[in-house]
């Protein structure tokens, strides 16, 4: 195999400039970005240089200007971090915009898409998943910033997709592999308020390895119903031919169908008159006028300005591209040789007597058969794995689906004897119905590989007990492990537990650590940055 060198970045900051030679490299590397190495630039211009230094040195060069991105934090809503960011360079407030939950869905974490945007690396505004509409609207209005026409058509996809693939195959979501489902099986037990499913695929043909801590990204369709639900309100032939695809095709795994995008009201804003064509243009505005936008899934759209017919090929032009979800690993490969397994909780939600389906949950709970092959690709973990010494105790917080991780941690420390103490916090609804994985973990524990198990059920009683209240509880324990040089993680929900889970801990460093709140938050903070407190939250 043949490997193109890539270019060596050339050096357009003059040697004179006050920067270290790592400032220098990172500088150089990003004004190339920015200034496009197709202009075959060889040094900047004095005007370019002061055109693009501010904007620059502000947003962070390695230890220029960091500002610590104060609104980095998923628990903070949209408008809240904008207000923070108010008055920064544009990449920081690009940053603000997402979800801020680094999660890696759309390839990058939010520092790194900010910074891809900005360079025009990357011009595809709506890729931010957990973000959604709003931080894609956010997106293109700090885009026309940069004084540069938007993307003709802001598709999840509509960037070309490289000639040489950046990253080997399995490796990245523009690079995805086959695999092969096998199974699902129910996780609670009949009675349940929730559907949790264990899912297994099988790697051993398409050859994708895994270390524990990563998480393993999938390509869904859309439910069959759905799609014939929009072609019945669309009026158009489910056979129309679409680049080589047809109009059905393309609606089951090629567009997202929910929510409707700001393109959509834009093009049915052309198909109407009157009253429907403004309501349909404030729509594409981001405006709310019936008071029923949030509910608007590109059906519910279709519905609403009935007979409007559009072009399926404008139609679909107008749709976001289906993307790729990730999800937890829950097994090791140590133990579980070709296969890979996730634990997935399956979205559905009830609008207008209609129930909605999260699309790739759904697809995994229950439109894909066993022998089904998927398109997949394995999303390594930034700061999430065990610690490098096998003998150093672990702490893991992980209630609902946040447990997934930590059967894989367990699985490996296992199969690796690590001779670790293992804590486990593991909480859900109900004790009856809500206990993943049951068997497995009282094994564990009666084996002694799961040193202590801590359980909190939220349904069980009156009173909601949660993991931060048992970690509360459990306060002295808690620190003598801290100080025995106990990596904690945390994995889960990321607007409430995870923020909740992070006070408790902040609380029991102060009382027992008998510090100030202030130094408390301090040790914590120094945890983090040395990844002894890791957390995986979405
Ligand atoms: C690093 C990482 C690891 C993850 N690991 C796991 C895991 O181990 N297990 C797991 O189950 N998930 C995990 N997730 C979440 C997963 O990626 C998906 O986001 C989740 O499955 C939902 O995707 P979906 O396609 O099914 O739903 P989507 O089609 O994306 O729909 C979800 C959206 O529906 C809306 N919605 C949901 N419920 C309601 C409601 N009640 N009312 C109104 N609107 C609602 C919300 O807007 C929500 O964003 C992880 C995410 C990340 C980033
Ligand atoms: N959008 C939402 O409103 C919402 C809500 C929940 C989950 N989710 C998402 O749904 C997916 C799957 O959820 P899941 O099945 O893993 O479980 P989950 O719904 O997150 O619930 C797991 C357990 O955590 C409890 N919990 C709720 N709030 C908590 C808090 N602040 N601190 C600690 N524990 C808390 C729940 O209790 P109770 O439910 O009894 O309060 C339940 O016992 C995740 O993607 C999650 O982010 C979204």
């Amino acid at each position: 195999m043949s490997i193109t060198p890539r270019p060596p970045i050339p050096s357009l900051i003059p040697e004179s400039a006050p920067f270290t030679p790592e400032q220098r490299t990172w500088l150089n590397g990003l004004f190339a970005g920015m200034i496009s190495l197709d202009e075959n630039v060889t040094a900047l211009s004095t005007e370019q240089a002061a055109k693009l230094l501010p904007d620059v040195l502000d947003r962070g060069a390695p230890a220029a200007a960091d500002d610590g991105a104060p609104w980095h934090d998923p628990a903070m809503p949209l408008p809240d971090r904008m207000k923070l960011a108010d008055g920064k360079p544009l990449p920081r407030r690009m940053m603000a915009a997402m979800a801020q939950q680094d999660c890696s869905q759309c390839g990058y974490n939010c520092n790194d898409y900010a910074d891809a945007l900005f360079t025009k690396k990357e011009t595809r505004l709506n890729l931010c998943v957990p973000g959604g509409k709003d931080t894609a609207r956010m997106l293109k209005t700090l885009y026309a910033e940069l004084g540069v026409p938007q993307p003709a058509v802001p598709q999840a996809d509509a960037a070309p997709a490289p000639a040489t693939p950046l990253t080997a195959p399995g490796r990245s979501r523009d690079n995805p592999v086959y695999a092969t489902f096998l199974s699902r099986r129910r996780l609670n037990k009949p009675g349940s308020e929730k559907e949790t499913w264990h899912i297994e695929f099988n790697l051993a043909d398409c050859g994708l390895d895994y270390v524990v801590g990563d998480s393993f990204g999938i390509y869904p369709a859309n439910d069959g119903a759905l799609v014939e639900a929009v072609l019945t309100a669309l009026d158009a032939p489910p056979e129309f031919p679409i680049g080589g695809l047809t109009l059905r095709e393309v609606l089951t795994d090629g567009v997202s169908l929910s929510p409707a995008p700001d393109m959509l009201f834009q093009l049915i804003s052309y198909l109407t008159g009157g009253e429907r064509r403004q309501k349909a243009k404030a729509l594409a505005a981001g405006q709310d006028p019936d008071g029923d936008a949030p509910t608007l899934d590109v059906l519910a759209a279709l519905q609403k300005f009935p007979g409007i017919r559009p072009d399926p090929e404008a139609f679909i032009e107008s749709l976001d591209a289906l993307q790729p979800r990730v999800y937890s690993i829950s097994s090791s490969l140590k133990c579980n040789p070709g296969r890979v397994s996730l634990t997935v909780d399956a979205v559905r939600y009830e609008v207008e007597r209609r129930t909605r389906l999260g699309v790739a949950s759904t697809f995994l709970a229950g439109r894909v058969s066993p022998g089904d092959k998927i398109r997949v690709y394995v999303q390594k973990a930034q700061h999430f794995a065990l610690p490098a010494d096998p003998t150093k105790p672990i702490i893991m917080i992980g209630p609902g689906t946040g447990l997934a991780p930590f059967r894989a941690f367990l699985q490996e420390r296992q199969a690796t004897n690590a001779p670790g103490p293992n804590w486990l916090y593991f909480g859900h609804q109900r004790s009856d119905y809500d206990f993943f994985y049951e068997d497995e973990l009282k094994a564990m524990r009666s084996s002694g590989l799961l040193t202590r198990l801590t359980l909190a059920w939220s349904r069980d009683g009156n009173v909601k007990i949660y993991v931060q209240h048992r970690m509360r509880d459990d306060g002295r324990d808690l620190w003598a492990w801290l100080e025995r040089g106990a990596h904690i993680y945390v994995c889960g929900d990321a607007l409430r537990m995870a923020k909740d889970v992070e006070r408790a801990l902040v609380d029991v460093v102060a009382e027992h650590g008998k510090r100030s709140p202030e130094d408390a938050a301090r040790y914590v903070a120094e945890l983090k940055k040395n990844d002894r407190y890791q957390a995986d939250v979405y």
